[in-house]
This record gives C-alpha cells, structure tokens and sequence, in this order.
C-alpha cells in the first residue's frame, strides 16, 4: 500500500478586495508524506496562512490541485486539524469544551480523558473550567494547540503557534510538538516567522517568496533532526534560509551561542 501524502499541484490563489484583485498564491508545487515534519517559512502577507486554510479545506481555490491520499481536498475534515494563528477559542464555552469542541461525536467518558490528557500534555489542567478570557494569552494559545491535537488529525496544520507564548514555553511546547509527532506519527506542517524554530522542528524547510507566495527553495535539513542549535551545519542551514530574505550575509554574532 502507498503511503498516504498530500499532493499540491500548480495552486495559485487570488483575493478579490473591492475592484483590487491580490494574489496571494503562485503555482505552489509541494509533496508532502504521511508522517512527515515540514515547516514553512516567508514574510509576512506571502500567503502562509491562506496556503494552510486551503490545505485545511477552508480555503476555496479555483486553480491548480490539492489532494490527500489521491482525494481532492474540497472542505475541512477530521483528517486534518488546524491550529490557527490566534487562538480562536470560543468566548462562551469552558476550556474544557473548547478543547472538547471536535469530540462531540465520542461517548462523555472519552471525550473527558482526551480533553484532561491534552490539558495536561501542554500544561494548563486545573483551567477546564475556566473560560478563555481568564487566561493569559499563551495559555489560551496552548489550549487552542490542544484543541488541534485532541482530535488526533494525521495532518496538523500550526499556523504561528508557539507566537503568543513566552520564550522557555515556547521551547517546552516545541518539545511536546516534537513527542507527540514521534509517538502518533502525525504529519506536521508549522508555519513560523522564526528560522531557528523551522529549522529546529524541520525534516524540510519550505522557504517562501514574498506575495504572491511562490516556494523559492525546499531545504532537507533531516539530518539536523533536533538538533544542536550550535552545531556548524545548523548554522550553515540558517545561514542559507537568512540569504533568501536579506540581501547581506547573516552576521556571524546572531548565530554563535
Ligand atoms: N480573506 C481574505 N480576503 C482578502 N485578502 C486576503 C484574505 N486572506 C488573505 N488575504 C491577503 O492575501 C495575502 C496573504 O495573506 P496571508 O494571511 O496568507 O499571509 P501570511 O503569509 O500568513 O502573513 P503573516 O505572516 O503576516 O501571517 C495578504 O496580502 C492578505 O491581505
Ligand atoms: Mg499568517
């Protein structure tokens, strides 16, 4: 049996903003297998996120081709989860049914043992019954992550996701991406303005124009699998993603810890 991937064949998007047409997405080709950790990488407004909301099927698109396992991607499924750059908690509901919100379908008992393990994995249990404006913003953003991982998508699309959150969590939630990637084999695909962070959590690194978003280079950087942030090769890799984006080369200081 092949191995289930995502397939996206000349996509280009465009918005239709009053009489001013934007075009947001030109001819992305990607190949994406199961199990696979992709990040992508641009400036802002290169179309990151509408790449996401297409592949996630909430995103109409009118040329080119998006398919999983050989099925054309039309609307959202439970197959993928999407954790949104803001965190999109609903205001009305509980924590715990926010994160619940996807598992209506399962019997209470399993759906109360996913919404407490998810809870616990990215570190707000004690909140269920709190509503999203009585946390700070990092902890909503980490109860929007559970909500994606809750669902157990074999694609998880993060748009931004760690954004929101201090600098040490930050590093514990790449952590608990990374396990929870390893022990469910879901494909991840991450969106980040950051370049240590793509490349930390990377098996390939998709780097993108600025708009209209075209892939300007795909970077295997496998084998710097996580990953010494100061080994040379690390370094050399961050070196190559700086030069798509600026014009002179990365001073030598940002990179040496
Ligand atoms: N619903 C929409 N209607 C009209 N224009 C849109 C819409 N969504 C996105 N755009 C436009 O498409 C372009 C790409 O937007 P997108 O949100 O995908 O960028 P991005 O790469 O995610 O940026 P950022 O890094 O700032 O989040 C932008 O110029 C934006 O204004
Ligand atoms: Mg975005």
């Amino acid at each position: 049996m092949s191995e289930k991937r995502l397939r996206i064949e000349g996509l280009s998007k465009s918005f239709t903003v009053g009489k001013k047409v934007i075009d947001a997405l030109d001819n992305i080709n990607l190949e994406i297998e199961r199990g696979e950790f992709v990040t992508i990488v641009g400036k802002s407004g290169c179309g990151k996120s509408t790449l996401l909301k297409i592949i996630s099927g909430l995103l109409p698109y009118e040329s080119g081709k998006v398919a999983y396992d050989g099925h054309e991607i039309r609307e959202p499924g439970p197959d993928r989860g999407m954790v949104f750059q803001e965190h999109r908690l609903l205001p009305w509901l509980k924590i715990r049914d926010n994160i619940g919100f996807n598992l209506f379908s399962l019997p209470k008992r399993e759906r109360e043992e996913l919404v407490g393990s998810h809870m616990k994995k990215v570190g707000i249990d004690g909140f269920a019954d709190a509503y999203p404006n009585q946390l700070s913003g990092g902890m909503a953003q980490r109860a929007a992550i559970a909500r994606g991982l809750a669902g157990n998508p074999e694609i998880l699309l993060l748009d931004e996701p760690f954004g929101a959150l201090d600098a040490l969590t930050r590093i514990q939630m790449q952590k608990e991406v990374l396990r929870i990637w390893q022990s469910e084999g879901t494909t991840m695909i991450l969106v980040t303005h950051d370049i240590d962070e793509a490349i930390f959590l990377g098996q390939r690194i998709i780097v993108m124009s600025e708009r209209p978003g075209k892939v300007l280079d795909i970077i295997n950087a496998k084998n710097l699998a996580y990953k010494n942030r100061a080994d040379a090769d690390f370094a050399r890799v961050k070196k190559k993603v700086y030069k798509y984006f600026f014009e002179e080369e990365m001073p030598d200081l940002e990179y040496t810890l």
